[in-house]
């Protein structure tokens, strides 16, 4: 089950697919893979026609690039079209060379792989354009440092240069490269191109000495006679005129307006500054020029003894001087030869014929060598210092496929290296191709192509070939001569199918082909090959007295082109065309190394002309170029392969089911993925150990996806970067943070150390004047004391008593004993003045009848310690209760108290209920609207209770009181209450007595009786027989009151 967020990648991933089917050109098809007619050669001319009628120079097939020279500058090369091409897939935008050279970059880079692009196609077709557009746009587009800029401007300058020296005006193309040129730009691991190499093949020397008619040595020679300055063209001897120098003179061309020699000179110089050219190599390469151009110009004259002798000597003087030699042994070496004769070296004279050729010798010599010398210089200043892994882009442009009225040594090199190109092409694509297919188990339809191995061993066998032939027939002993070399060509590869002389055609072949010359069958089509010439350049003799010569000169590039060593060594060097066939095995060899992008450039007139779409040319070169049979296995075969284990390790990423891990065979998991991102059947198939994609399209798609997901995972790599970043730090916090923990715990378990260090001191202090605390104060005890005082008064802050009543008190230590009494005391003192200050009056005439109470019956009577408590009333009657007749009758005088109370009859001690009310000056007992009994308090003897809880108060009255009725027996419930306030409003001391068992009483005048107090079972208050009256107690006493008389 796919989870949300990858069902929402899919449709992503399809977009792009999508959106590169929608790259298509209007005009033609861009890619010839999608003709209908894709077998129709007809079909791809017309196609190609429409496109460069348009001026749509680029078509592609596949990935291969179809290029026709246009013959005219188009606008296409502009910087922001560079920019448009970079980074962009291959499909998504019109076939242009910097698409090329992007993807080769870009798979580069993404790949770590080097790269190659062979560009190919005949003389005058536009390789050359093509490689220097590629150069461009890498030095334009790749990243770049300002300390590799030079290298870039090397890379960029070394053409010009090169070109200078290499390249001449031919009739097929005014810019001819008549040398074969393998560049290496090599670029660090970040893309950026931080050097290069150059390897030059066979350099067209012949050149240097005859040149075609119209055609034009190489470009140096006019841009230094039109393009230096006066004095560098006198120091050299030279005149500003062409037409003055036989090599240059001899081919008749006239000036070219194609050709700018004076600007291009101007380039070359400053090209020279930037490539680390001193002023000295400067001085000795021009000297080397300008003395080619003298020498071209010494004449020979045949003496009577019929050898050469050089009349003027104007030349020779200015070469001698040129190239730092005696003149009179340059003279020599021109006009004798040197034979070594067993022991001895003789001189002889030359010929004329002989001079003529050691003079041309001489000068191809030199500048074949000055040419090396250059290629090595220039990689000199090319070179990186840097030995880290380099990938490297090579771009090869060699000589295209040539075809000339007359052929010779140099075209028939020039094909065989283009014979061998297309052997490569055929081994990298057509025959690999299908050999793979059958190898992985793909079902797949034969193409058929001719394959070229048969004309290249033809040329290039060991023994049976053209050049082994050709070497044999140079060292054989004995007259050799070129006719003898075709005689001998007849014989030994006569009845190859590709070879054919005069002899060997039919009568219809045979008026086409001289006697001299030989015809082969090249892919590319036929060539007749004159073979004048092919022995001596095959040879590349030049006379050892000439090279003696050369090596002792003092122009130091020729120094280091003559080494003296070469003339100790006597073996015999090999020959050019083995050398070239040994330098073009190399060259295949590092070409084989690379993977290939491949330019077919194609001429479209002979006449240089823009625009002329000349049909006939242009369907030979497809023939020959094999675009066809290229374009057939495109078709049927496809476009893109790769091991499982690549594929999958490459985009793994877009399947959940394969990222990371994948942990099956590669071959299911990649089948895994396709299926994923949704390969239709018909684009793809597996095979036993590589997936086969049959479009270009798909694999952009794809690669399109893998682009996108990139970032995501590059973000998820940053994130996990970031995170182990992150917890580096926090752990570095951590760490940091325990570290700060442990120290400063470190610091509190010491200062806890230093406390309690100090605590124990404290406390052995504390003990020690606590063991001493009772003896006088001295060091030992004196800060307990003071301690302990301090303590204890601080502590007694919270125990101070709060009330009078609260009678705690802090526990003092003994030697604070008296200071804690004397402080109680303090306290006490303190509390009761307090407690008495808040005392109000009303409260106080309480407290002061209670003191009187206190005085009167404190310890004397039972039930006063319960009276305490209860506060007494001011009255127990209502004003209201007492009759209004009594208030009458008592008029002024105040009632103080009123009680209601029992009176007992003083005889028969019968109870009645009264009403006792006390004035200021008199007891009132109150019977309703009667005063029944005043006393005056003058009058009042005495007031006696019992000891006992009985409620009985007995008022005695004087005996001579007037209205004296006797005292008054009276009961009532307040009884301490009634009396305190009697005593208070009598005031009179001792006024009541307060006795034990019975008192006695007056019942009149004269007469006594007896209240006798007593316990008893019940409370009962009877008259006793004795007449007594008895009180008992409730429960335990008893009152009895007994009549005296
Ligand atoms: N893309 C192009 N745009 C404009 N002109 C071009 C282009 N390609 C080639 N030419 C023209 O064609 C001429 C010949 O091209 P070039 O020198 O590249 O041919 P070549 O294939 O290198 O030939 P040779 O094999 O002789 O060296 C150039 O000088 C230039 O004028
Ligand atoms: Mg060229």
């Amino acid at each position: 089950m796919e989870s949300k967020r990858e069902a929402a990648r899919r449709p992503h991933i399809r977009l792009h697919v999508e959106g590169a089917l929608a790259a298509r050109d209007r005009v033609g098809v861009q890619d010839f893979v999608l003709l209908d007619a894709h077998t129709s050669e007809s079909a791809f001319l017309d196609n190609l026609r429409k496109r460069f009628r348009e001026d749509l120079i680029y078509t592609y097939i596949g990935t291969l690039l179809v290029s026709v020279n246009p013959y005219q500058e188009l606008g296409i090369y502009t910087l922001s079209q560079m920019e448009l091409y970079q980074g962009v897939n291959f499909f998504e935008l019109p076939p242009h060379v910097y698409a090329i050279a992007d993807n080769a970059y870009r798979m580069m880079c993404s790949e770590r792989t080097n790269h190659l692009i062979l560009i190919s196609g005949e003389s005058g077709a536009g390789k050359t354009e093509a490689s220097k557009k590629i150069l461009q746009y890498f030095a334009m587009t790749c990243p770049m440092t300002d300390s590799l800029e030079i290298a870039r401007d090397r890379l960029l300058l070394s053409n010009p240069v090169l070109e200078a020296f290499g390249n001449a005006k031919t009739l097929r193309n005014d810019n001819s490269s008549r040398f074969g040129k393998y560049m290496d730009i090599q670029f660090d691991f970040k893309g950026i191109p931080i050097g290069g190499h150059i390897i030059g093949y066979l350099i067209e020397k012949s050149r240097v000495v005859y040149q075609n008619h119209g055609e034009r040595n190489f470009h140096i020679f006019y841009q230094l006679l039109e393009g230096g300055e006066e004095e560098l063209l006198a120091c050299l001897g030279l005149e500003r005129d062409p037409q003055l120098y036989r090599y240059l003179a001899q081919a008749h061309v006239a000036s070219e307006s194609s050709m700018n020699d004076r600007n291009d000179w101007e380039t070359v110089s400053n090209a020279f500054a930037v490539i680390d050219f001193t002023e000295g190599d400067l001085e000795n390469l021009f000297g080397i020029i300008a003395s080619i151009l003298h020498l071209g110009n010494v004449c020979f004259r045949e003496n009577r003894q019929g050898c050469a002798t050089i009349p003027v000597i104007k030349e020779i003087k200015w070469i001698a001087k040129l190239l730092g030699v005696q003149p009179a042994a340059l003279l020599e070496a021109l006009t004798h030869r040197k034979i070594e004769a067993q022991t001895e070296e003789v001189i002889c004279p030359l010929t004329l014929e002989n001079s003529v050729y050691a003079r041309d010798a001489m000068a191809k010599a030199v500048y074949g060598r000055t040419f090396t010398w250059l290629v090595n210089k220039i990689n000199a200043s090319l070179v990186n210092k840097d030995f880290t892994k380099k990938t490297v882009i090579g771009l090869l442009d060699i000589y295209g496929f040539e075809v000339f009225d007359k052929n010779g040594f140099e075209q028939f090199c020039i094909n065989y290296c283009n014979e061998k190109l297309q052997q490569l092409l055929i081994e990298r694509t057509l025959k690999a191709e299908q050999a793979e297919y059958e190898m992985e188990g793909i079902e797949w339809e034969p193409i058929q192509y001719f394959n070229n191995k048969i004309i290249c061993d033809l040329v290039e066998e060991r023994h049976k070939g053209i050049i082994s032939i050709l070497d044999e027939e140079c060292i054989r002993p004995g007259p050799a001569s070129d006719l003898s070399f075709l005689e001998k060509l007849e014989e030994k590869v006569g009845k190859h199918a590709h070879f054919q002389t005069r002899k060997l055609a039919g009568p219809t072949g045979r008026k086409r082909i001289g006697w001299m010359e030989f015809r082969l069958f090249h892919y590319a089509g036929e060539v007749t090959y004159c073979t004048k010439g092919f022995l001596e350049k095959n040879n590349d003799l030049l006379y050892r007295h000439l090279k003696e010569v050369l090596c002792r000169c003092r122009n130091a590039i020729l120094k280091e082109c003559f080494l003296a060593a070469e003339l100790e060594n006597r073996r015999r060097s090999p020959t050019v065309g083995t050398q070239f066939k040994t330098s073009l095995s190399s060259l295949l060899e590092i070409l084989i190394s690379k993977e290939p992008s491949y330019i077919r450039c194609i001429k479209p007139n002979e006449r240089k002309e823009p625009s002329r779409f000349d049909d006939l040319l242009i369907r030979h070169q497809i023939k020959y170029l094999g675009l066809m049979e290229h374009l057939r296995v495109r078709r049927a075969g496809f476009a893109y392969r790769r091991k499982y284990e690549h594929f999958l390790q490459r985009y793994k990423s877009l399947c959940p089911d394969t990222w990371p891990h994948w942990r099956g065979p590669p071959a299911e998991g990649v089948e895994r993925l396709i299926k994923y991102i949704g390969y239709k059947p018909e684009e793809y198939k597996l095979g036993r150990t590589k997936i086969f994609i049959r479009f270009p399209r798909t694999l952009f798609a794809t690669e399109d996806a893998f682009e996108f997901s990139k970032h995501q995972l590059v973000a998820r790599i940053q994130a996990t970067y970031k995170a182990c970043l992150e917890r580096r730090v926090y752990v570095r916090k951590r760490q940091a943070a325990i570290k700060l923990e442990t120290n400063w715990r470190g610091v509190l378990a010491r200062k806890e150390a230093e406390r309690r260090k100090w605590a124990v001191l404290i406390i052995r202090r504390f003990i020690k004047g606590f063991i001493h605390r009772d003896k006088p104060l001295g060091p030992d005890n004196e800060e307990f004391v003071v301690f302990v005082r301090k303590n204890y008064i601080l502590n007694l802050r919270y125990h101070v008593p709060r009330t009078v009543l609260d009678k705690r008190w802090l526990r003092p230590p003994g030697i604070l004993q008296h200071a804690s009494d004397l402080l109680r005391k303090m306290c006490v003192r303190n509390l009761v003045r307090k407690y008495c200050r808040g005392i109000t009056a009303e409260r106080k005439a309480l407290m002061q009848q209670k003191a009187v109470a206190s005085a009167v019956f404190r310890g004397k009577k039972e039930g006063y310690a319960e009276s305490l408590n209860k506060p007494f009333a001011n009255s127990r009657i209502d004003e209201g209760d007492i009759n209004p007749k009594v208030l009458q009758l008592l008029g002024s005088e105040k009632i103080q108290y009123g009680i209601p109370v029992i009176k007992y009859d003083r005889k028969g001690f019968k109870a009645r209920q009264r009403q006792l009310l006390l004035t200021q000056s008199a007891a009132y007992v109150v019977e309703l609207a009667r005063v029944k009994q005043k006393i005056e308090y003058a009058a009042l003897r005495g007031v006696t209770t019992s000891n006992l809880s009985d409620g009985f108060l007995i008022l005695h009255v004087s005996p001579g009181a007037s209205k004296h009725k006797g005292d008054a027996i009276l009961q009532c419930e307040h009884v301490i209450e009634a009396v305190t306030k009697l005593v208070m409003l009598v005031k009179k001391e001792n006024l009541v007595h307060v006795v034990q068992g019975s008192l006695q009483f007056y019942i009149s005048p004269g007469r006594e009786g007896t209240i006798v107090f007593d316990t008893g079972p019940e409370e009962q208050i009877y008259k006793d027989k004795n007449g007594q009256l008895t009180v008992p107690r409730r429960g335990l006493f008893q009152v009895s009151v007994r009549r005296k008389s």
